[in-house]
């Protein structure tokens, strides 16, 4: 894997513009479909950003408050993005953490952690491969303070909208993925540095060219 001065130096990596023009979104529904091994062909750091920002990106800014590219109840955004990087053009392998405010990524800690996250995920075959595996996490209170318990379910609705503006951006750029539901969220937690009761890892996706 290339090393990156950049990523070396400093926690943080700022993400190049959302510009790409790809397949429709009906091609991109019709070509679809969840791919489990993936090549060895490195997604670059452009394919990492245009992922990120089909997300969680912000779109608008509306009367001060920053609306992104996914839905969220009283746009309040539960959800915290973390990734790990395998198999990345000019970025370390490591977890990292994006950040939509000035859309770009820090990194939590440096490092190959295909094997620890292939065990808290059942060794699940898609894991041997992919490039680059988002961690959904949740912050609940963001969400239950307004809306209660209710505010449980608007999250897990959340993260399936964020996770299908993925799947289809990665058709779009000829990439595919995987989403991922079975994992110990334990395990994945303590990976990625978060507590599993403020805020736990919901959701998996796997990403990568497919052979
Ligand atoms: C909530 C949810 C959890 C899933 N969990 C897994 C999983 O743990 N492992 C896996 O390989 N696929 C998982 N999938 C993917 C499904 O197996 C897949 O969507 C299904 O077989 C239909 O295939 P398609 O996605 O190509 O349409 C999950 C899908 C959803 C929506």
């Amino acid at each position: 894997m290339m090393k990156n001065s950049k990523t070396d130096k400093n926690t943080k990596i700022k993400l190049p513009k959302y510009s790409f023009r790809g397949l429709s979104v009906e091609e991109a529904i019709l070509k679809r479909r969840s791919v489990r091994e993936y090549s060895e062909k490195p997604l670059s750091i452009s394919e990492v950003s245009h992922i990120l920002f089909s997300a969680y990106g912000i779109t608008h800014i509306v009367n001060g408050f920053e609306l992104r590219a996914s839905p969220s109840a009283g746009a309040l955004y539960p959800i915290e993005i973390y990734f790990a990087a395998h198999n990345i053009e000019g970025i370390n392998e490591g977890i990292y953490h994006y950040i939509p405010q000035n859309h770009s990524v820090e990194i939590i800690k440096k490092g190959n952690f295909r094997e620890e996250i292939l065990k808290a995920c059942l060794s699940q075959e898609t894991f041997l491969t992919s490039s680059l595996t988002i961690i959904y996490t949740a912050v609940f209170r963001r969400t239950t303070s307004k809306y209660g318990e209710r505010g449980y379910m608007y999250i897990y609705i959340e993260v399936g909208h964020i996770a299908q503006n993925v799947a289809l951006q990665c058709v779009s750029l000829g990439l595919s993925s995987c989403v991922v539901g079975a994992f110990y969220e334990n395990k994945i937690n303590k990976i990625i540095g978060v507590d599993g009761k403020e805020q736990s890892s919901i959701y998996i996706q796997t990403i990568g060219f497919g052979i």
